[in-house]
């Protein structure tokens, strides 16, 4: 992935944040929540900053990054669409959901459309292994998710 040069106030927007938390190690977590809420992803130059701000190394910010799936280093498309990959999901056919997104959208996992409309994550168990194959879009949850569904879901976000 290229380089990308932080912004002044973006840099300072890391540090105010880290800041909130003490500079504390043990806040990793939240800081990593806070910023990502305000970035939309935690780049690894994001990740340096964070590590130098909380006085720890940028492996362990990384290990926490890459651990849980609601991070991303990614930038989210505007509507940011998941497709569940843990068990009950994948059993019921969450692949299939997954390649008639990637195919209606000319997109691969963890990229954007062109024009930054929506981007494609896999997620772990989201939770909701009763209404499997989930998909989410933003904070819409979907249920029972059919291949043949995608295009509908699509649709009701293209023109927003
Ligand atoms: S496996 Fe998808 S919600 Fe649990």
């Amino acid at each position: 992935m290229p380089k990308i040069k932080l912004a002044e106030n973006t840099v300072q927007l890391i540090k105010d944040i880290c800041k909130e938390f003490e500079n504390k190690e043990s806040e990793l977590i939240n800081v990593l929540h806070q910023v990502q809420s305000k970035l939309g992803y935690l780049p690894a130059e994001v990740q340096e900053v964070i590590a130098k701000e909380l006085k720890t190394s940028v492996a362990k910010v990384y290990g926490v990054v890459t651990f849980y799936s609601f991070f991303t280093m990614i930038p989210q498309g505007e509507n940011p669409i998941s497709i569940c990959m843990g068990t009950a999901c994948y059993v019921r056919g969450a692949e299939q959901v997954l390649n008639e997104f990637k195919r209606q959208l000319k997109v691969e996992v963890g990229e954007s459309t062109e024009d930054g409309k929506f981007s494609i994550n896999c997620l772990r168990c989201v939770g909701a292994c009763g209404l499997a194959p989930v998909v989410t879009v933003g904070e819409k949850v979907y249920g029972r998710v059919a291949p043949t569904d995608v295009k509908k879901i699509i649709a009701e976000y293209k023109n927003h």
